[in-house]
C-alpha cells in the first residue's frame, strides 16, 4: 500500500500528460497564423508591374522567415481584362483572403471593387493605378499605394533642362533656341500619361527653355509600339527630332532601338524616360537614355505589403493622405547616380 501510495504522483502525471501535450500542440498552431493575400495585377508581362510583384514575392517570404508565419501569396494576370480581374477578385473574396491587392485595368471602375470589399470586411489595397477618391472613400480599409505622377513629368523635364543650360547644342542642335520634341505616351487615361506628359514639357518650359512639340502618341507602355511610332517620326521627320519624352523607361528603350535601327548616330535625340528599371539603368550608365525618375517598386511593394499583415498599421515615413492615400517619391536618375538604383 504504501509503496501504491509513492506512485501516484507518478500516475497523475502520466494521465495528465496527453492533455499537456495536447494543450501544448494547440497553442503552437495558434501561434502560426496563416494570411492569405490575394494580388491582381492589370498585366504579368509590364517590366514595372513584374518587378513590384517580385518585390511583394521577396516581401512574403522575408516575413514567413522572421515571423514563422504562412503567407499565402496569390498573384493573377488580368491580361487587361476589367471583367476577368473582377472574376478574380469575387475568387478571393469568397475564399475569404485576409486582403485582396488590385492594379486596377480600368482604375475608372473600382467603385464595385470597393463595394465587394467592403461587403466581405476585407481590407482593400489599391495599387500603381489610382483609383477616383469618391471610389476609394467609400471603404474605411481601402488604400491606394502608388507615386507622384506629376514629379515623374517634373523630374524629366527637369533633366533636359539641366542638359540644356550645361551644353545647349547638345539638345538644340539646329540653335533655334527651342527644343524639337516628340513624345511617346502610356495607356490613355491612366494618371502617369496624362501628368507625365503635362508636368514633363512643363518643367522645361518653366526652367526658361523653349520647347516645339513635333508629334505625340501612345504606345501603351510598351517598347514595341515604341520602336514602331518612333520610326514613323524619323522617317517624317528625321534630324529635326532634338528630344524624346517618354512617359515609361520600356518606351524610351524601344525609341532607341528605332534610333538604332536607323543608324542615326550624330546628332541624336536626348531621350527620358521613367522607371529605373534594370534595362532602363543599363541604359542611362551607357548613355543611350540621359535619365530617368526612379519609381521605387521596392518601397511601394513594402507599402503594399505591411497593408495586407496589418491595415490599421500604416507607416511613418509614409503617412496617409486624405484618409486612404500614400505616396513613394521619385528620384532623379541620371548617370552620375545611376549606379545607386541598381
Ligand atoms: C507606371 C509605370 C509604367 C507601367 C504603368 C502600368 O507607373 O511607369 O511603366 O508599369 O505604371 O500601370
Ligand atoms: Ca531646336
Amino acid at each position: 500500500m504504501k509503496f501504491f501510495k509513492k506512485l501516484i504522483p507518478f500516475l497523475c502525471v502520466l494521465l495528465l500528460l496527453p492533455g499537456a501535450l495536447n494543450a501544448c500542440s494547440i497553442q503552437k498552431k495558434d501561434t502560426i497564423k496563416t494570411i492569405r493575400i490575394g494580388v491582381s495585377v492589370y498585366r504579368k508581362d509590364d517590366t514595372f508591374i513584374a518587378s513590384l510583384s517580385s518585390y511583394l514575392e521577396e516581401d512574403a517570404k522575408k516575413r514567413e522567415q522572421h515571423t514563422g508565419d504562412k503567407i499565402i501569396l496569390n498573384i493573377m494576370d488580368s491580361q487587361s481584362s476589367q471583367s476577368l480581374q473582377n472574376d478574380q477578385v469575387d475568387g478571393f473574396l469568397s475564399k475569404n483572403y485576409d486582403a485582396v491587392c488590385v492594379n486596377m485595368v480600368d482604375r475608372t471602375a473600382a467603385a464595385t471593387i470597393v463595394d465587394k470589399a467592403k461587403k466581405a470586411d476585407t481590407p482593400l489595397i489599391f495599387f500603381n493605378r489610382e483609383p477616383v477618391e469618391e471610389d476609394i472613400q467609400m471603404w474605411g480599409k481601402a488604400y491606394y499605394v502608388g507615386a507622384d505622377a506629376a514629379q515623374s513629368g517634373t523630374l524629366q523635364g527637369q533633366i533636359i533642362a539641366r542638359a540644356y543650360k550645361k551644353d545647349p547644342r547638345s539638345i538644340d542642335r539646329n540653335g533655334d533656341g527651342k527644343i524639337q520634341y516628340v513624345m511617346l505616351e502610356g495607356e490613355q487615361g491612366h494618371q502617369d500619361s496624362l501628368l507625365r506628359t503635362e508636368y514633363s514639357v512643363k518643367a522645361v518650359e518653366e526652367s526658361g527653355v523653349h520647347t516645339e512639340m513635333l508629334a505625340n502618341d501612345t504606345a501603351n507602355w510598351q517598347r514595341a509600339q515604341a520602336t514602331a511610332k518612333m520610326k514613323q517620326w524619323i522617317t517624317r521627320y528625321g534630324g529635326r527630332i532634338e528630344a524624346v519624352l517618354c512617359n515609361n523607361d520600356d518606351m524610351a528603350l524601344g525609341a532607341i532601338d528605332a534610333i538604332r535601327e536607323s543608324g542615326w548616330r550624330a546628332s541624336r535625340p536626348v531621350v527620358v524616360g521613367v522607371d529605373g528599371t534594370a534595362p532602363g539603368l543599363d541604359a542611362i550608365k551607357n548613355g543611350t537614355m540621359l535619365g530617368s525618375a526612379y519609381n521605387n517598386a521596392k518601397t511601394q511593394a513594402e507599402v503594399i505589403f505591411g497593408l495586407c499583415c496589418d491595415p490599421a498599421g500604416t507607416s511613418k515615413s509614409f503617412p496617409l493622405q486624405r484618409g486612404h492615400f500614400i505616396y513613394i517619391p521619385y528620384q532623379m536618375i541620371t548617370r552620375e547616380n545611376a549606379g545607386k538604383f541598381g
